[in-house]
């Protein structure tokens, strides 16, 4: 397959796979490097690197506490990242919490939903016994654990959406299941298990009907959607900086100005405070009330160098390029003997992750054998075990393209996968 037969992949791809040296890393075996674990984290382009190496070496200082140029210096460079966060969700600056990553950010919410005040008049109250929070049978345990927690811990009652046999939300009880109790609907946008791209706004205008929080894990979303917070229902959104070609150990809370301003500190430490005494403190407006301790500060300016990146090329280029390499990859998988795909079988009903069993292999030898080759998949039940539970499965093998994969690299999985049903003659 050729670049130009395949319509909808970025142009100049072999130039924006320069920006990625690991790209051109050769593997044991001499085999080159066929990343296909994305979805997992993503690689780094050069630009991240570089900014997170010249911040250490030029600017390095704490923020906000530090009263000297180079303090005033790191101070900008956080803010700023702080503003390139919100401009790449259509945000307000004030509303972009920096957190360690998704989970925190999730469980940010959950947790100060049981210490907020309020009667939820106002959208926003104390979770409670009788209080109902509906999840999705396809989340990351990132996404289940925090509002079990939530749930055993205040006896509220959690509910959750099923999946269809093809791998998408059943919403046939949408009515019943978000109704007059529901507080809280937290769901993936897009399922890293599964692929499926969920219909967040449509589910999210029945959970405003009744008044309830909309709870959006990005963290899938944000590296492959073009993403409008004040259009897409979310009233709290979360993802994390290392799946958008950013580092790890940061990511992101967004939610509407009202909503942050009504919960009550999660973490608590230096910056996050007004004033303290000995008998009792006040806490500082938010986004500063969630950010206790010294920030994740060369963390927030190389996610902001990834996501000036992403935005240098476009978010619906990087859309259209995933789109494109998951039909691809869909058709190259659907060729290969005794590997079904979990999740939906086209690619405009999903994102670039594409979980499947092979046939008499266990999915940790098809990685293996798959890395002997110099490809790098992911196996095993991917944080979603509810998901692979619902088809019957323990583990899968995932692959996971990004906006550096080509059709190449999906041939060469498609040929590891040939090669290792041979290789376990598997018949
Ligand atoms: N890192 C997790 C994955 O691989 C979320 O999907």
């Amino acid at each position: 397959m050729t670049e130009s037969a395949l319509p909808g992949l970025l142009p100049d791809l072999e130039v924006v796979r320069k920006d990625f040296p690991i790209l051109s890393r050769t593997l044991a075996g001499g085999h080159p490097l066929v990343y296909l674990d994305s979805a997992n984290t993503s690689q780094k382009p050069q630009v991240v690197i570089d900014a997170m190496v010249d911040h250490l070496e030029r600017h390095n200082a704490n923020v906000a506490r530090a009263m000297h140029q180079l303090g005033a210096e790191s101070t900008a460079a956080f803010e700023s990242a702080r503003a390139r966060v919100a401009s790449f969700l259509h945000a307000g600056e004030d509303e972009i919490v920096f957190t360690k990553n998704a989970s925190e950010a999730l469980n940010l919410v959950a947790n100060t939903l049981a210490w907020a005040e309020g009667d939820w008049s106002a959208r926003v109250g104390r979770i409670g016994p009788g209080d109902e929070i509906v999840i999705t049978e396809m989340e990351h345990h990132s996404n289940i654990v925090p509002w079990q927690l939530l749930s055993q811990r205040t006896g509220a009652t959690l509910r959750w959406f099923g999946i269809t046999d093809d791998g998408q939300l059943d919403l046939d009880n949408i009515d019943d299941l978000i109704a007059e109790r529901t507080r809280v609907v937290a769901l993936t946008w897009v399922s890293n298990a599964l692929g499926t791209v969920n219909p967040i706004t449509e589910i999210a205008r029945r959970a405003h009907e009744v008044g309830a929080l909309v709870v959006v894990d990005a963290s899938q979303a944000a590296p492959q959607l073009p993403i409008n917070v004040t259009t897409c229902g979310a009233d709290l959104l979360a993802f994390t900086g290392h799946k958008t070609v950013g580092p790890t150990g940061i990511g992101v809370l967004w939610g509407r100005r009202g909503i942050l301003d009504q919960l009550p500190p999660f973490l608590a430490g230096g910056e996050m405070i007004e004033t303290v005494r000995m008998e009792s403190s006040t806490y500082a407006p938010v986004p500063r009330r969630f950010e206790a301790g010294t920030p994740p500060i060369v963390e927030a300016v190389g996610l902001a160098a990834a996501l000036e990146y992403l935005d240098g090329l476009g978010m619906e280029h990087v859309h259209a390029h995933e789109q494109a390499i998951t039909g691809y990859a869909l058709d190259g998988l659907a060729s290969v003997p005794g590997l079904t795909v979990l999740g939906p079988l086209s690619a405009e009903q999903r994102g670039g992750a594409i979980a499947f069993e092979l046939d008499g292999v266990h999915p940790h030898d098809v990685a293996t054998v798959l890395d002997t080759r110099g490809i790098a998949v992911r196996a095993g039940h991917h944080c979603a075990r509810p998901a692979h539970a619902r088809f019957g499965v323990q583990a899968s093998t995932r692959m996971s393209s990004y906006l550096y994969t080509t059709p190449e690299e999906v041939d060469a999985l498609v040929d590891g996968l040939l090669y290792t049903r041979d290789y376990f003659k598997v018949s």
